[in-house]
Protein backbone atom coordinates (compact mmCIF):
# COMPACT_ATOMS: atom_id res chain seq x y z
CA UNK A 1 0.00 0.00 0.00
CA UNK A 2 1.41 3.03 -0.60
CA UNK A 3 1.72 6.10 2.09
CA UNK A 4 -1.25 8.21 2.70
CA UNK A 5 -3.71 5.47 0.82
CA UNK A 6 -6.37 4.11 3.48
CA UNK A 7 -7.58 1.00 2.35
CA UNK A 8 -11.52 1.75 2.13
CA UNK A 9 -12.99 -1.95 0.08
CA UNK A 10 -14.71 -3.90 2.80
CA UNK A 11 -13.38 -7.25 3.66
CA UNK A 12 -14.89 -10.10 1.81
CA UNK A 13 -16.22 -11.85 4.54
CA UNK A 14 -16.13 -16.29 4.95
CA UNK A 15 -18.13 -18.11 7.19
CA UNK A 16 -16.35 -21.13 9.12
CA UNK A 17 -18.51 -23.96 10.08
CA UNK A 18 -17.09 -26.21 12.13
CA UNK A 19 -18.00 -28.15 16.05
CA UNK A 20 -14.80 -28.39 16.75
CA UNK A 21 -13.27 -25.08 18.42
CA UNK A 22 -10.19 -25.46 17.52
CA UNK A 23 -10.13 -26.03 14.36
CA UNK A 24 -12.37 -22.64 13.88
CA UNK A 25 -9.74 -20.82 15.73
CA UNK A 26 -7.12 -22.26 13.41
CA UNK A 27 -8.78 -21.50 10.63
CA UNK A 28 -9.62 -18.16 11.73
CA UNK A 29 -5.85 -17.48 12.45
CA UNK A 30 -5.07 -18.67 8.73
CA UNK A 31 -7.23 -16.24 7.38
CA UNK A 32 -7.44 -12.96 9.30
CA UNK A 33 -6.26 -10.07 7.91
CA UNK A 34 -7.00 -10.84 4.33
CA UNK A 35 -11.04 -11.67 4.95
CA UNK A 36 -13.53 -10.94 7.94
CA UNK A 37 -14.57 -14.24 9.41
CA UNK A 38 -17.36 -15.51 10.89
CA UNK A 39 -18.26 -18.57 12.58
CA UNK A 40 -20.94 -21.25 13.24
CA UNK A 41 -20.44 -24.20 15.69
CA UNK A 42 -22.81 -26.69 13.69
CA UNK A 43 -25.05 -26.56 10.98
CA UNK A 44 -28.16 -24.98 12.42
CA UNK A 45 -26.58 -21.99 13.37
CA UNK A 46 -24.86 -22.00 9.64
CA UNK A 47 -27.83 -21.89 7.94
CA UNK A 48 -29.29 -19.41 10.27
CA UNK A 49 -26.38 -17.17 9.60
CA UNK A 50 -26.79 -17.66 5.94
CA UNK A 51 -30.86 -17.03 5.95
CA UNK A 52 -29.85 -13.48 7.57
CA UNK A 53 -26.78 -12.52 5.69
CA UNK A 54 -26.22 -14.74 2.56
CA UNK A 55 -25.54 -12.17 0.22
CA UNK A 56 -22.67 -10.72 2.52
CA UNK A 57 -20.60 -14.43 2.71
CA UNK A 58 -18.09 -14.70 -0.26
CA UNK A 59 -17.41 -18.58 0.55
CA UNK A 60 -17.94 -20.73 3.24
CA UNK A 61 -15.49 -23.19 4.67
CA UNK A 62 -17.29 -26.54 5.64
CA UNK A 63 -16.49 -29.42 8.19
CA UNK A 64 -18.99 -32.73 7.44
CA UNK A 65 -19.39 -34.17 10.70
CA UNK A 66 -21.39 -31.91 13.28
CA UNK A 67 -24.00 -32.27 15.38
CA UNK A 68 -27.50 -31.18 14.81
CA UNK A 69 -27.16 -30.78 11.16
CA UNK A 70 -24.42 -31.59 9.20
CA UNK A 71 -22.60 -30.74 6.19
CA UNK A 72 -24.43 -33.07 3.73
CA UNK A 73 -27.79 -30.70 5.01
CA UNK A 74 -26.44 -27.63 5.22
CA UNK A 75 -25.16 -28.53 1.25
CA UNK A 76 -28.55 -29.73 0.50
CA UNK A 77 -30.90 -26.52 2.42
CA UNK A 78 -28.36 -24.33 0.49
CA UNK A 79 -28.78 -26.03 -3.09
CA UNK A 80 -32.54 -25.51 -2.00
CA UNK A 81 -32.72 -22.32 -1.18
CA UNK A 82 -30.56 -21.04 -4.17
CA UNK A 83 -27.19 -20.20 -2.62
CA UNK A 84 -25.45 -22.64 -3.77
CA UNK A 85 -25.05 -20.59 -7.34
CA UNK A 86 -23.64 -17.61 -5.66
CA UNK A 87 -21.78 -18.86 -2.55
CA UNK A 88 -18.76 -21.10 -2.88
CA UNK A 89 -18.65 -24.32 -0.30
CA UNK A 90 -15.53 -25.68 0.10
CA UNK A 91 -15.18 -28.83 2.84
CA UNK A 92 -12.55 -29.57 5.28
CA UNK A 93 -12.68 -32.89 6.66
CA UNK A 94 -10.85 -35.57 8.22
CA UNK A 95 -12.54 -37.88 5.64
CA UNK A 96 -10.36 -39.52 3.41
CA UNK A 97 -12.64 -41.90 1.53
CA UNK A 98 -13.35 -41.13 -2.22
CA UNK A 99 -17.38 -42.26 -2.10
CA UNK A 100 -17.70 -39.09 0.69
CA UNK A 101 -15.64 -36.97 -1.24
CA UNK A 102 -17.57 -37.33 -4.43
CA UNK A 103 -20.98 -37.31 -2.94
CA UNK A 104 -19.73 -33.25 -1.65
CA UNK A 105 -18.35 -32.37 -4.88
CA UNK A 106 -21.52 -34.01 -7.10
CA UNK A 107 -23.89 -32.26 -4.55
CA UNK A 108 -21.97 -28.64 -5.40
CA UNK A 109 -19.47 -28.16 -2.59
CA UNK A 110 -16.52 -26.90 -5.28
CA UNK A 111 -13.45 -27.48 -3.07
CA UNK A 112 -12.36 -30.67 -0.58
CA UNK A 113 -9.49 -29.97 1.79
CA UNK A 114 -8.52 -32.82 3.98
CA UNK A 115 -7.70 -32.09 7.42
CA UNK A 116 -4.65 -31.52 8.95
CA UNK A 117 -4.72 -28.56 6.42
CA UNK A 118 -1.82 -26.47 5.71
CA UNK A 119 -2.92 -22.74 5.71
CA UNK A 120 -1.24 -21.02 2.46
CA UNK A 121 -3.43 -23.99 0.49
CA UNK A 122 -6.26 -22.69 2.09
CA UNK A 123 -6.09 -19.58 1.51
CA UNK A 124 -4.86 -20.03 -2.36
CA UNK A 125 -8.34 -22.52 -2.45
CA UNK A 126 -10.25 -19.62 -0.91
CA UNK A 127 -9.02 -17.03 -3.66
CA UNK A 128 -9.34 -19.08 -6.33
CA UNK A 129 -12.94 -20.00 -5.80
CA UNK A 130 -14.44 -16.87 -4.81
CA UNK A 131 -12.46 -14.91 -7.80
CA UNK A 132 -14.33 -17.68 -9.94
CA UNK A 133 -17.83 -17.53 -8.41
CA UNK A 134 -17.20 -13.81 -8.75
CA UNK A 135 -16.64 -13.85 -12.45
CA UNK A 136 -19.82 -16.22 -13.11
CA UNK A 137 -22.09 -13.90 -10.68
CA UNK A 138 -21.46 -10.82 -12.09
CA UNK A 139 -21.90 -12.57 -15.80
CA UNK A 140 -25.10 -13.89 -14.33
CA UNK A 141 -25.88 -10.13 -13.41
CA UNK A 142 -25.24 -9.01 -16.80
CA UNK A 143 -27.48 -11.60 -18.34
CA UNK A 144 -30.05 -10.32 -15.94
CA UNK A 145 -29.93 -6.61 -16.38
CA UNK A 146 -30.03 -7.20 -20.19
CA UNK A 147 -32.94 -9.62 -19.97
CA UNK A 148 -34.47 -6.14 -17.89
CA UNK A 149 -33.38 -4.09 -20.54
CA UNK A 150 -35.01 -6.45 -23.30
CA UNK A 151 -38.48 -6.59 -21.71
CA UNK A 152 -38.40 -2.86 -20.85
CA UNK A 153 -37.70 -2.96 -24.58
CA UNK A 154 -40.41 -4.61 -25.65
CA UNK A 155 -42.98 -3.38 -23.28
CA UNK A 156 -42.00 0.32 -25.10
CA UNK A 157 -42.46 -1.40 -28.54
CA UNK A 158 -45.72 -2.68 -27.80
CA UNK A 159 -47.27 0.87 -26.26
CA UNK A 160 -46.37 2.28 -29.61
CA UNK A 161 -47.41 -0.43 -31.83
CA UNK A 162 -50.35 0.15 -29.63
CA UNK A 163 -50.25 4.05 -29.67
CA UNK A 164 -49.80 3.47 -33.98
CA UNK A 165 -52.80 0.94 -34.46
CA UNK A 166 -54.97 3.56 -32.37
CA UNK A 167 -54.18 6.18 -34.89
CA UNK A 168 -57.07 6.88 -37.94
CA UNK A 169 -54.60 7.32 -40.62
CA UNK A 170 -52.62 4.03 -39.64
CA UNK A 171 -55.65 2.01 -39.92
CA UNK A 172 -56.44 3.99 -43.30
CA UNK A 173 -53.39 2.75 -44.39
CA UNK A 174 -53.77 -0.94 -43.06
CA UNK A 175 -57.03 -0.75 -44.97
CA UNK A 176 -54.44 -0.33 -48.49
CA UNK A 177 -52.65 -2.73 -47.74
CA UNK A 178 -55.49 -5.15 -47.09
CA UNK A 179 -56.59 -4.35 -49.68
CA UNK A 180 -53.51 -5.00 -52.48
CA UNK A 181 -53.42 -8.59 -50.78
CA UNK A 182 -56.94 -9.04 -52.13
CA UNK A 183 -55.55 -7.45 -55.74
CA UNK A 184 -52.80 -9.51 -56.30
CA UNK A 185 -54.79 -12.83 -54.64
CA UNK A 186 -57.21 -11.96 -57.39
CA UNK A 187 -54.82 -11.82 -60.34
CA UNK A 188 -53.32 -14.75 -59.25
CA UNK A 189 -55.91 -16.91 -59.05
CA UNK A 190 -57.05 -15.51 -62.53
CA UNK A 191 -54.10 -16.58 -64.06
CA UNK A 192 -54.35 -20.18 -62.35
CA UNK A 193 -57.97 -20.45 -63.81
CA UNK A 194 -56.41 -19.61 -67.24
CA UNK A 195 -53.41 -21.89 -67.16
CA UNK A 196 -55.27 -24.66 -66.00
CA UNK A 197 -57.70 -24.09 -68.95
CA UNK A 198 -55.16 -24.36 -70.56
CA UNK A 199 -52.22 -26.76 -69.44
CA UNK A 200 -54.88 -28.97 -67.13
CA UNK A 201 -53.24 -28.04 -64.15
CA UNK A 202 -52.73 -25.67 -61.83
CA UNK A 203 -49.83 -23.35 -61.62
CA UNK A 204 -49.81 -22.88 -58.09
CA UNK A 205 -50.74 -25.12 -54.94
CA UNK A 206 -52.00 -22.49 -52.59
CA UNK A 207 -51.41 -18.44 -51.47
CA UNK A 208 -50.26 -17.60 -47.97
CA UNK A 209 -50.99 -13.93 -47.16
CA UNK A 210 -49.95 -11.51 -44.13
CA UNK A 211 -50.82 -7.72 -43.16
CA UNK A 212 -47.32 -6.90 -41.09
CA UNK A 213 -48.49 -6.59 -37.57
CA UNK A 214 -48.14 -2.93 -35.85
CA UNK A 215 -45.13 -4.30 -33.45
CA UNK A 216 -43.08 -5.84 -36.66
CA UNK A 217 -43.70 -2.50 -38.34
CA UNK A 218 -42.71 -0.22 -35.38
CA UNK A 219 -39.55 -2.20 -34.98
CA UNK A 220 -38.49 -2.49 -38.55
CA UNK A 221 -38.83 1.43 -38.76
CA UNK A 222 -36.88 1.29 -35.60
CA UNK A 223 -34.09 -0.65 -37.04
CA UNK A 224 -34.18 1.14 -39.84
CA UNK A 225 -33.85 4.73 -38.14
CA UNK A 226 -36.95 6.18 -39.09
CA UNK A 227 -40.08 7.51 -36.71
CA UNK A 228 -43.07 5.59 -36.78
CA UNK A 229 -45.78 7.97 -39.10
CA UNK A 230 -47.43 6.80 -42.05
CA UNK A 231 -45.34 8.42 -44.77
CA UNK A 232 -42.75 6.56 -43.33
CA UNK A 233 -44.34 2.67 -43.71
CA UNK A 234 -44.94 3.77 -47.07
CA UNK A 235 -41.66 4.99 -48.27
CA UNK A 236 -39.19 2.53 -46.48
CA UNK A 237 -41.13 -0.44 -45.24
CA UNK A 238 -41.91 -2.92 -48.35
CA UNK A 239 -43.30 -5.87 -46.98
CA UNK A 240 -46.49 -4.59 -44.84
CA UNK A 241 -48.58 -6.83 -47.59
CA UNK A 242 -47.02 -9.85 -47.72
CA UNK A 243 -47.97 -12.98 -50.56
CA UNK A 244 -46.07 -16.76 -50.83
CA UNK A 245 -47.37 -18.61 -53.45
CA UNK A 246 -46.32 -22.35 -53.04
CA UNK A 247 -46.14 -23.38 -56.76
CA UNK A 248 -45.60 -27.58 -57.44
CA UNK A 249 -42.60 -27.22 -60.01
CA UNK A 250 -39.57 -24.47 -60.01
CA UNK A 251 -40.70 -23.16 -64.40
CA UNK A 252 -44.22 -22.76 -62.86
CA UNK A 253 -42.77 -20.09 -60.57
CA UNK A 254 -41.00 -18.57 -63.71
CA UNK A 255 -43.98 -18.52 -65.69
CA UNK A 256 -46.52 -17.61 -63.04
CA UNK A 257 -44.27 -14.64 -62.08
CA UNK A 258 -43.81 -13.60 -65.61
CA UNK A 259 -47.16 -13.65 -66.02
CA UNK A 260 -48.14 -11.36 -63.00
CA UNK A 261 -45.33 -8.92 -63.84
CA UNK A 262 -46.07 -8.59 -67.58
CA UNK A 263 -49.62 -6.95 -66.54
CA UNK A 264 -48.81 -3.58 -67.66
CA UNK A 265 -50.34 -1.61 -64.62
CA UNK A 266 -47.48 -3.86 -62.14
CA UNK A 267 -44.54 -1.86 -61.21
CA UNK A 268 -41.97 -4.08 -60.15
CA UNK A 269 -39.97 -2.12 -57.97
CA UNK A 270 -37.51 -4.74 -57.13
CA UNK A 271 -36.65 -8.46 -57.70
CA UNK A 272 -34.16 -11.12 -55.96
CA UNK A 273 -34.18 -14.35 -57.39
CA UNK A 274 -32.80 -16.63 -54.80
CA UNK A 275 -33.64 -19.61 -56.96
CA UNK A 276 -30.95 -18.40 -59.55
CA UNK A 277 -28.51 -17.10 -56.92
CA UNK A 278 -29.39 -18.73 -53.62
CA UNK A 279 -27.90 -17.38 -50.42
CA UNK A 280 -25.38 -19.42 -48.68
CA UNK A 281 -27.34 -21.39 -46.10
CA UNK A 282 -29.60 -22.88 -49.08
CA UNK A 283 -32.62 -20.69 -49.00
CA UNK A 284 -34.42 -20.44 -52.50
CA UNK A 285 -37.36 -18.35 -53.79
CA UNK A 286 -38.40 -15.83 -56.16
CA UNK A 287 -39.12 -12.71 -54.47
CA UNK A 288 -40.71 -9.54 -55.85
CA UNK A 289 -41.56 -6.17 -54.46
CA UNK A 290 -44.91 -4.79 -56.16
CA UNK A 291 -46.38 -1.28 -56.88
CA UNK A 292 -49.96 -2.40 -57.64
CA UNK A 293 -52.94 -0.43 -57.68
CA UNK A 294 -56.01 -0.36 -55.58
CA UNK A 295 -59.31 1.38 -56.80
CA UNK A 296 -60.41 3.68 -53.66
CA UNK A 297 -64.41 5.01 -53.94
CA UNK A 298 -62.48 8.32 -55.32
CA UNK A 299 -59.15 7.42 -56.23
CA UNK A 300 -56.84 5.08 -57.40
CA UNK A 301 -53.26 4.63 -55.76
CA UNK A 302 -50.58 2.42 -55.96
CA UNK A 303 -49.57 0.14 -52.89
CA UNK A 304 -46.19 -1.76 -52.48
CA UNK A 305 -46.88 -5.90 -52.10
CA UNK A 306 -43.91 -8.51 -51.56
CA UNK A 307 -44.67 -11.68 -53.61
CA UNK A 308 -42.51 -14.91 -53.03
CA UNK A 309 -42.99 -17.40 -55.11
CA UNK A 310 -41.59 -20.75 -54.03
CA UNK A 311 -41.87 -24.50 -54.87
CA UNK A 312 -43.94 -26.73 -51.96
CA UNK A 313 -40.47 -28.55 -50.92
CA UNK A 314 -38.77 -25.06 -50.65
CA UNK A 315 -41.34 -23.59 -48.35
CA UNK A 316 -40.95 -26.94 -46.45
CA UNK A 317 -37.56 -26.35 -45.99
CA UNK A 318 -38.14 -22.53 -45.30
CA UNK A 319 -40.40 -22.59 -42.70
CA UNK A 320 -38.18 -24.97 -40.57
CA UNK A 321 -34.73 -23.29 -41.10
CA UNK A 322 -37.24 -20.10 -40.01
CA UNK A 323 -37.67 -21.77 -36.65
CA UNK A 324 -33.89 -22.41 -36.21
CA UNK A 325 -33.33 -18.22 -36.43
CA UNK A 326 -35.84 -17.81 -33.30
CA UNK A 327 -34.03 -20.97 -31.29
CA UNK A 328 -31.08 -19.11 -30.02
CA UNK A 329 -30.54 -22.25 -27.16
CA UNK A 330 -30.41 -24.74 -30.26
CA UNK A 331 -26.85 -26.81 -29.44
CA UNK A 332 -24.44 -27.18 -32.13
CA UNK A 333 -26.35 -24.90 -34.31
CA UNK A 334 -23.15 -24.92 -36.75
CA UNK A 335 -24.31 -28.69 -37.06
CA UNK A 336 -28.13 -27.82 -37.80
CA UNK A 337 -26.83 -25.45 -40.45
CA UNK A 338 -25.33 -27.67 -42.64
CA UNK A 339 -28.27 -30.29 -42.75
CA UNK A 340 -30.46 -27.91 -43.76
CA UNK A 341 -27.98 -26.64 -46.78
CA UNK A 342 -27.86 -30.39 -47.43
CA UNK A 343 -31.17 -30.81 -46.96
CA UNK A 344 -32.28 -27.42 -49.21
CA UNK A 345 -30.17 -29.00 -52.03
CA UNK A 346 -31.09 -32.19 -51.80
CA UNK A 347 -34.66 -30.09 -52.45
CA UNK A 348 -33.68 -28.12 -55.42
CA UNK A 349 -32.54 -31.86 -56.96
CA UNK A 350 -35.55 -33.35 -56.21
CA UNK A 351 -37.82 -30.44 -57.77
CA UNK A 352 -35.77 -30.61 -60.80
CA UNK A 353 -36.36 -34.29 -61.25
CA UNK A 354 -39.98 -34.08 -60.29
CA UNK A 355 -40.33 -30.94 -62.91
CA UNK A 356 -38.00 -33.83 -65.43
CA UNK A 357 -41.09 -36.58 -64.82
CA UNK A 358 -43.43 -33.74 -65.25
CA UNK A 359 -42.31 -33.35 -68.48
CA UNK A 360 -42.00 -36.60 -69.67
CA UNK A 361 -45.55 -37.52 -69.12
CA UNK A 362 -46.72 -34.36 -70.63
CA UNK A 363 -44.54 -35.40 -74.01
CA UNK A 364 -46.32 -38.62 -73.93
CA UNK A 365 -49.36 -36.72 -75.68
CA UNK A 366 -51.86 -37.93 -73.25
CA UNK A 367 -53.56 -34.93 -71.36
CA UNK A 368 -55.35 -35.43 -68.07
CA UNK A 369 -59.03 -34.80 -68.17
CA UNK A 370 -59.37 -33.35 -65.06
CA UNK A 371 -57.49 -30.98 -63.10
CA UNK A 372 -56.89 -32.82 -59.89
CA UNK A 373 -58.68 -29.28 -57.48
CA UNK A 374 -60.27 -26.72 -59.25
CA UNK A 375 -59.51 -23.84 -57.00
CA UNK A 376 -56.01 -25.04 -54.70
CA UNK A 377 -56.34 -21.12 -52.93
P1 LIG B 1 -36.46 -8.37 -44.65
O1 LIG B 1 -36.07 -7.00 -44.21
O2 LIG B 1 -36.21 -9.44 -43.62
O3 LIG B 1 -37.85 -8.43 -45.17
O4 LIG B 1 -35.45 -8.80 -45.82
P2 LIG B 1 -34.95 -8.05 -47.14
O5 LIG B 1 -35.54 -6.71 -47.27
O6 LIG B 1 -33.49 -8.20 -47.22
O7 LIG B 1 -35.66 -8.93 -48.26
P3 LIG B 1 -35.47 -10.42 -48.74
O8 LIG B 1 -36.16 -10.45 -50.08
O9 LIG B 1 -34.06 -10.90 -48.70
O10 LIG B 1 -36.30 -11.27 -47.68
C1 LIG B 1 -37.67 -11.07 -47.52
C2 LIG B 1 -38.30 -12.19 -46.74
O11 LIG B 1 -37.97 -13.46 -47.30
C3 LIG B 1 -37.87 -12.33 -45.31
O12 LIG B 1 -38.57 -11.45 -44.47
C4 LIG B 1 -38.23 -13.79 -45.04
O13 LIG B 1 -39.64 -13.95 -44.88
C5 LIG B 1 -37.85 -14.44 -46.33
N1 LIG B 1 -36.45 -14.90 -46.28
C6 LIG B 1 -35.37 -14.27 -46.79
N2 LIG B 1 -34.25 -14.96 -46.54
C7 LIG B 1 -34.61 -16.05 -45.85
C8 LIG B 1 -33.90 -17.17 -45.29
O14 LIG B 1 -32.68 -17.28 -45.37
N3 LIG B 1 -34.65 -18.12 -44.64
C9 LIG B 1 -36.00 -18.04 -44.53
N4 LIG B 1 -36.64 -19.02 -43.88
N5 LIG B 1 -36.70 -17.00 -45.03
C10 LIG B 1 -36.02 -16.02 -45.67
MG1 LIG C 1 -39.78 -9.08 -44.54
Amino acid sequence: MCWGEVRMTKMQKILVVDDAQLNRELLCQMLEGDYAIDTAEDGVAALEKLREGHRDVAALLLDLQMPNADGFAVIGQMKANGWLNRIPVLIISSEHSVEVENRCLAMGAVDFIHKPFEGSIVRNRIRNAIALFAGRNSLEQKVEEQAQVLKYQSQIIQMQAQKLSRAKPFNELMLEYRSVIMEVETRLKVLNAVFSEEYKRNPFESIKSRLKTPESIYQKLERKGHAATVENIREYISDVAGLRVICSFPDDIYRLAELLIKQDDIIVVRKKDYIQYPKPNGYRSLHFILNVPIFLPDEKKYVKAEVQFRTIAMDFWASLEHKLKYKKNVDSTDGIEQQLKACADSIEALDYQMQEIRNRIDSTGVVGEEVESGDAV
